[in-house]
């Protein structure tokens, strides 16, 4: 099944004129699309209530929970694109690899991958393993009409993080000391991971998502020499491998102002930028590293803080971010990192309905 014969409820057309594909392409949107990273789940009411008594990875694995939690955000606010409700860690543990997500802590692994061996014994992903996911799609498509549907999975370099340092970090000690004292492990580890993500990504593209984002989150832990030697290659095989597949790929990390022209060069469309870097910064960046190719599009950057600022100071933000995102081919309005747990989903709604308002 290919992505445009498996959304027949809707003309493939009417899809690709909705604005955030537009957006994607460089072309000029009907309105500013907007969407917020980590919109399905935390912050809403009438998720905590369906996740009451289920546990995160058996949520990823209900087709149908998946399906309602993906549409509720869509439901409430309006956004222009639907975030496939996961997790960067479903297709490790669909691999089999012994992990869990530890509520109030994220993602816990049982034997942390800190030798040549460990990662010999890594196993790869059988596309039937990840079916719960790719049947949420189905359902998804029936559901969304014409409001494209994001896939997303983590990229070689933070899912490693979490294998090597055995759940969340905040410096990556461990994961760093692996990459700079045992190169050809450390390679090894990022060339298994690539290839989990590079089929996890192409099954979702093959069930219909629409576009797919990579997430790197904490690639901006790393020096701009150490990310071209030690990531970039494992990351441009993921994204080069879906250059063919028709939809945009969206490439994202946090901290990552000095980064931005070498995620591009991994092969995005899209580039995310966090809420350090102004838009029209990024920009800037971008077009003196890479002077032969198009303007980019950008996605992002209203730091997910300013949720809680209050609307005045709020709107004046959002205000400058498509001011500055003017710069862009493309500017996909969206958060500089996620939705925070305590966010009043009535003010997203609002920010949603002020960006489509703004020309
Ligand atoms: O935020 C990011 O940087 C996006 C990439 C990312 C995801 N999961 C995608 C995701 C990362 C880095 C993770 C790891 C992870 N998983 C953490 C962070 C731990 C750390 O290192 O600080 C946590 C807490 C989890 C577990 C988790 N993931 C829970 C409990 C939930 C559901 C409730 C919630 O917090 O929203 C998720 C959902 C999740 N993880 C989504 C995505 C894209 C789907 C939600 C959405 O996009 O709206």
């Amino acid at each position: 099944m290919t992505n445009t014969e498996s959304t027949s409820a809707v003309p493939a057309t009417a899809l690709s004129e909705a604005p955030l594909l537009v957006a994607a392409r460089g072309g000029t949107p009907s309105r500013t699309p907007v969407w917020f990273m980590r919109q399905a789940g935390r912050s809403l009411p009438e998720y905590r209530k369906l996740r009451e008594g289920t546990a995160m990875l058996d949520a990823c694995t209900d087709p149908e929970m998946v399906c309602e939690i993906t549409m509720q955000p869509v439901r409430r606010h309006d956004v222009d694109g639907a975030i496939l409700f996961s997790d960067i860690v479903v297709p490790l543990k669909a691999a089999g690899i012994d992990l869990d997500i530890v509520p109030g802590t994220g993602p816990v692994v049982a034997n942390p991958v800190r030798s040549a061996a460990d990662v010999a014994a890594l196993p790869e992903l059988e596309p039937e393993q990840v079916r719960p996911v790719l049947d949420a799609i189905g359902l998804l498509l029936a559901e969304l009409g014409g409001t494209p549907l994001i896939g997303f999975a983590g990229a070689p370099f933070t899912l490693a993080s979490y294998l090597v340092e055995g759940g969340p970090s905040r410096n990556h000690e461990r994961t760093k000391a692996l990459m700079h004292s045992d190169p050809d492990t450390w390679h090894a580890l990022l060339d298994k991971l690539a290839g989990i993500t590079s089929t996890f990504l192409r099954l979702q593209v093959e069930a219909g998502v629409s576009a797919v984002q990579l997430f790197d989150s904490w690639a901006g832990a790393l020096s701009e020499r150490d990310y071209r030697r030690f990531v970039l290659p494992h990351s441009r095989r993921v994204l080069g491998g879906l250059a063919d597949a028709g939809v945009p790929r969206i490439h994202f990390g946090v901290g990552t102002g000095e980064l931005l022209p070498a995620m591009r060069e991994a092969g995005a469309d899209v580039v995310g930028v966090d809420w350090r870097t102004p838009l029209d910064t990024a920009v800037r960046r971008l077009q003196e590293a890479a002077p032969d190719l198009p303007k980019p599009v950008v996605q992002g950057n209203l730091d997910p803080a300013l949720l809680f600022a209050g609307r005045p100071a709020l709107e004046a933000e959002i205000r400058r971010i498509h001011a500055e995102g003017r710069a862009a081919a493309g500017h996909v309005f969206n958060l500089g990192h996620g939705v925070l747990p305590d966010t009043d989903p009535e003010v997203i709604t609002w920010a949603v309905e002020l960006v489509h308002g703004l020309r």
